[in-house]
């Protein structure tokens, strides 16, 4: 048994506490390689800002869940040798499928875990989150549940279709599961292509999405006042790093995201969590196509990895200050 206080992380509690009276959003990043754990330490690190890095189940495969797990507790030294004395980091599974794969990762020095049972019937839903919750507070590990059906693909979980999260079941599934925060489904999906461009509407030559159900959002607030609620599937497919794949060799159509106005107005409210893994991958990407194109004859991974992993810190950063506005919110720095 590996407990993830003796690695330096910290569970969701306090920060989420913090998070929704102070009306801002921490932020929940994917990680599955090196690269993308210094840059979203560094970007920590620079802005003050406590953060979660989750680890999915698909991570955990291509990348081993021992050595995720040694990356996030050199995370936490990492941050330290940074300059920053109090930091303030969550090791979370995302999208575990099963109380098993949940145990093992309690049993192995993660922080937070979320069980996902959206796409199990009501009841099934429940017992199997709250199984996971009387386990994981054994070792006060916190725990995320969902409610509503995203749409794409979430790793073993996936769906063609959203449902939106039911307000008037909010406060039984969260007082029979125990569970610690709710992830909800108001109109954000994984992946980079969020909506097709029908959904749209063509304003001043842009796509603009439809808006997220704000409406449910509010209903469910006002039936759990002050509980904390994650939305997935929140990145915002930057149209600069979509431009630059596709100068650059790549074929992204039709690649659309949630507008940053939306997550920032989300980020105010009783949501405390929010998750963003592709904008990352984009702009891994990105810079490694533009530097690939532009230096042929490059071949160590050094080379374009660095300016990859600058590209992704200039994205934690700007979703950290100008989006979510956890910056400068370490309880101690
Ligand atoms: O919600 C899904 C996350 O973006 C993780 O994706 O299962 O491909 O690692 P993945
Ligand atoms: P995006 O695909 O929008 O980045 O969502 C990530 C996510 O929800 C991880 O759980
Ligand atoms: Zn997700």
């Amino acid at each position: 048994m590996v407990n993830y206080k003796d690695l330096g992380l910290v569970n969701t509690r306090e920060m989420f506490k913090r998070a929704i009276a102070g009306g801002y959003a921490i932020p929940a990043f994917n990680f599955n390689t090196m690269e993308q754990m210094q840059a979203i330490v560094m970007a920590a690190v620079e802005t003050k800002s406590p953060v979660i890095m989750q680890v999915s189940k698909g991570a955990r495969n291509y990348a081993n869940g021992t050595i995720l797990r040694n990356l996030a507790k050199g995370a936490v030294e990492y941050a330290k040798e940074l300059g920053c004395e109090h930091p303030e980091i969550v090791l979370h599974l995302d999208h575990g499928d099963s109380f098993e794969l949940c145990k093992e990762c309690i049993d192995n020095g993660f922080s937070s875990v979320m069980i996902d049972g959206s796409s199990l019937p009501y009841e099934e839903n429940i017992a199997l989150a709250k199984k996971v919750v009387e386990y994981a507070h054994q070792f006060d590990v916190t725990v995320e549940a969902e409610l509503g059906v995203l749409a794409g693909v979430e790793d073993e979980v996936s769906a063609a279709e959203s449902h939106y999260t039911k307000p008037e079941e909010v406060i039984d599934f969260s007082t029979r599961t125990g569970c610690d925060s709710l992830a909800i489904s108001i109109g954000t999906s994984h992946g980079a292509h969020k909506f097709t461009p029908e959904q749209c509407t063509l304003v001043n030559g842009v796509l603009v999405p439809p808006p997220l159900a704000f409406d449910i959002l509010h209903e469910i607030e006002k039936k759990l006042p002050g509980f904390p609620i994650v939305l997935h599937g929140s990145s915002s497919v930057p149209m600069e790093e979509v431009n630059t794949i596709n100068k650059y060799g790549g074929h992204l159509e039709a690649a659309i995201g949630i507008p940053e106005e939306q997550l920032r107005e989300a980020s105010k409210s009783a949501v405390c969590k929010i998750n963003i893994d592709s904008d990352s991958r984009l702009a891994m990407t990105a810079a490694i196509r533009k530097h690939l194109a532009e230096h042929p004859g490059d071949f160590d991974p050094r080379q374009y990895l660095k300016p990859a992993r600058e590209n992704m810190k200039k994205m934690y950063i700007h979703k950290i200050v100008n989006v979510l506005g956890s910056d400068g919110k370490l309880a101690q720095c």
